[in-house]
């Protein structure tokens, strides 16, 4: 069946998504369009398809600030943790070392900005303790290089923002010279958004084995690589499948909002268990397949090997990695179903306006197919 995939139509698919429709954020009316189209492709296939719905709550941040004021202004470029409190503070600015009650001045916090480096405790616990300590809000900057984004673990009372090392090293030797006062904004509003799945079934089946791939793209492009390329293979493997006349417990399922937290495969097995339904066998998930040097798989041994045995024949030469890399395969995983991320490395316009179907290679979407039909292929003969 393999031999059967032809890279150009999943390249069609691709345009459809990407160019036709554009960027698809998550609980948008693009997401829903492309949703749509997936669902209309997979019927003419011939399969059983349903569009999922499923809510989730979306964080809307504004631009968080923060800035030294004068008599040496300079600005900053904090992120906001994930569910830090809004507010907006003017204060001094205090170093608390690792943010451990130990680190805290003597006469506690007293509405002041706490300075706190990266490591030892949960960004959460940190928060906490400087609250509890009299802090107005937090800024907690990296103890290894680059930027900071983090999540709390929940709602904190205070903002909390995250810095670079760079900046938090600089921030620590304006204070090593003397007081500083700043400034600091951080807003966020949730609001409960709704996404789609797009479920095929074959006639009767249950999902034994699921081929998954996300639709949904970042706001800030088209996201052709991101996923575009992975939907678009997805479906190209749902053509070829169907001129062969649905192979048994086969499902292909395209998730919606996976860029804002996994929550399209995470309701998807969620709504399997509470139907009922049995645990399938098996997840291969395409994510990111049509730019990049090197083909990677990462995840349950079991079947990177099943795919690295037959991949030569096919003049391919996939590298087993690490898990690392946080998509769709990671619910079923979490969930003890064993899965596998086909994807290659690496893509410099990742997550960025230049993702864009100029740059994926319609070769690599007939490539991903073909590693994707092994490892089923694998897990049907075992
Ligand atoms: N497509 C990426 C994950 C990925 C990166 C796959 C590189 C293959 C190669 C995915 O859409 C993504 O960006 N995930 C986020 C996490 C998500 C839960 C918000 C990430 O990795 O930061
Ligand atoms: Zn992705």
């Amino acid at each position: 069946m393999a031999s059967l995939v032809d890279g150009d139509q999943a390249y069609r698919h691709l345009l459809v998504l990407a160019e036709g429709i554009g960027s698809r954020p998550a609980g948008t009316s693009a997401e829903r369009q492309a949703a749509q189209y997936i669902s209309q492709q997979l019927t003419t296939y011939g399969y059983q398809t349903q569009v999922q719905d499923f809510s989730f709550e979306y964080y809307v941040e504004e631009t968080p600030a923060l800035e030294v004021v004068p008599p040496t202004p300079l600005s900053l470029n904090p992120h906001a943790l994930r569910l830090s409190a809004g507010g907006e503070v003017t204060a001094e600015l205090v170093p608390a070392g690792l943010g451990r009650p130990q680190d805290f001045p003597l006469e506690g916090l007293k509405g002041r900005i706490a300075l706190i480096e990266r490591g030892e405790l949960s960004f959460s616990d940190k928060v906490t303790n400087a609250a509890a300590a009299g802090a107005a809000a937090v800024v907690i900057y990296n103890n290894v290089e680059g930027p900071l984004r983090g999540d709390l673990q929940e709602e904190s009372t205070i903002p909390a923002l995250s810095l670079s090392q760079a900046e938090g090293l600089q921030l620590q030797a304006l204070l090593a010279e003397g007081p500083l006062t700043v400034h600091l904004f951080a807003q966020s509003t949730q609001e409960t958004r709704t996404s789609q799945n797009v479920i095929a079934r074959s006639p009767q089946d249950d999902c034994q084995f699921i081929v998954g791939a996300h639709y949904d793209s970042v706001a800030a492009g088209p996201g052709a690589n991101d996923n575009a390329s992975g939907s678009a293979t997805l479906l190209e493997m749902a053509r070829v499948l169907d001129l062969r006349g649905q192979e048994e417990g086969v499902c292909f399922v395209a998730f919606g909002a996976e860029e804002v937290g996994l929550f399209g495969s995470r309701h998807f097995l969620a709504t399997l268990a509470s139907q009922g339904r049995p645990v399938p066998q098996a997840m291969v998930n395409l994510d990111m397949v049509g730019v990049g040097a090197e083909w990677q798989l990462m995840g349950s041994p079991d079947l990177v090997e099943k795919i690295d045995e037959g991949a030569a024949a096919l003049g391919l030469d996939p590298v087993p990695t690490e898990p690392r890399l946080n998509t769709d395969h990671l619910s079923f995983m979490e969930a003890g179903i064993p899965a596998i991320l086909i994807h290659r490395f690496e893509d410099p316009r990742y997550h960025t306006e230049s993702d864009r179907a100029e740059f994926v290679e319609p070769q690599l979407l007939e490539e991903a197919a073909k590693l994707a039909f092994l490892a089923l292929a694998g897990l049907a003969s075992p």
